[in-house]
């Protein structure tokens, strides 16, 4: 086990089992949909390459990069734009690829931003969901695990940059990010 690790949560084999129903039930749902899948980098990157790969239609795939303006704006859920979307939504089923939910926040805002560009359709996919921590009014139409109200790393989610390439998913022993 990787050093600062508390707990395994979730497993490769757990990770793999529900990417794969996610992915059928997404593949069902945009059978006849004009499907843009939109990662929120970085923490999207493995579970969007792995859900991907799940679905099976013709999809475009983009990519956006977001940022809370810091302490403050985490209570006013203010979320700056680090690197805008190639593509265009106008017209486009949009399915938002995010890591984890915390606060809600990110997403909260990313949706309303989409929806004013043009989008047909808005929808999340959320790896994890630590919904006792929700702040933010968020629908989730695709949820993979909820997890506790821990610090988790790992499959992408990483803590001061480190964890992201662990193949499980955990939570990450107090003492490290309490220094
Ligand atoms: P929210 O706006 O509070 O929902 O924040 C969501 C973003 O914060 C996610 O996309 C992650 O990048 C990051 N985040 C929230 N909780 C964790 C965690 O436990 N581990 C790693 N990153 C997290
Ligand atoms: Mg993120």
């Amino acid at each position: 086990m990787s050093q600062g690790i508390k707990k395994i949560l979730l497993t490769e084999e757990d990770i793999k089992k529900r990417v794969k129903e996610l992915g059928v039930e997404i593949t069902h749902d945009y059978m006849d949909k004009d499907l843009m899948v939109v990662g929120i980098l970085k923490g999207s990157f493995i579970f969007m390459a792995d859900l991907v790969r799940e679905i099976n239609l013709p999809l475009l795939v983009d990519f956006m990069s977001l940022s809370s303006y810091g302490m403050n704006s985490r209570s006013t859920g203010e979320v700056r734009i680090l690197k805008d979307l190639d593509f265009s939504v106008e017209g486009r089923d949009v399915l938002v690829v995010e890591d984890i939910i915390d606060s809600g926040f990110t997403l909260n805002y990313l949706m309303d931003t989409l929806a004013r560009r043009g989008a047909s359709s808005v929808k999340i996919a959320a790896f994890l969901d630590k919904f006792e921590a929700r702040k933010a009014d968020v629908k989730v139409s695709y949820r993979g695990y909820e997890v506790p109200n821990d610090f988790i790393v790992g499959y992408g989610l990483d803590y001061a940059e480190g964890y992201r390439n662990l193949p499980y998913i955990a939570s990450l022993k107090e003492e490290i990010y309490q220094k």
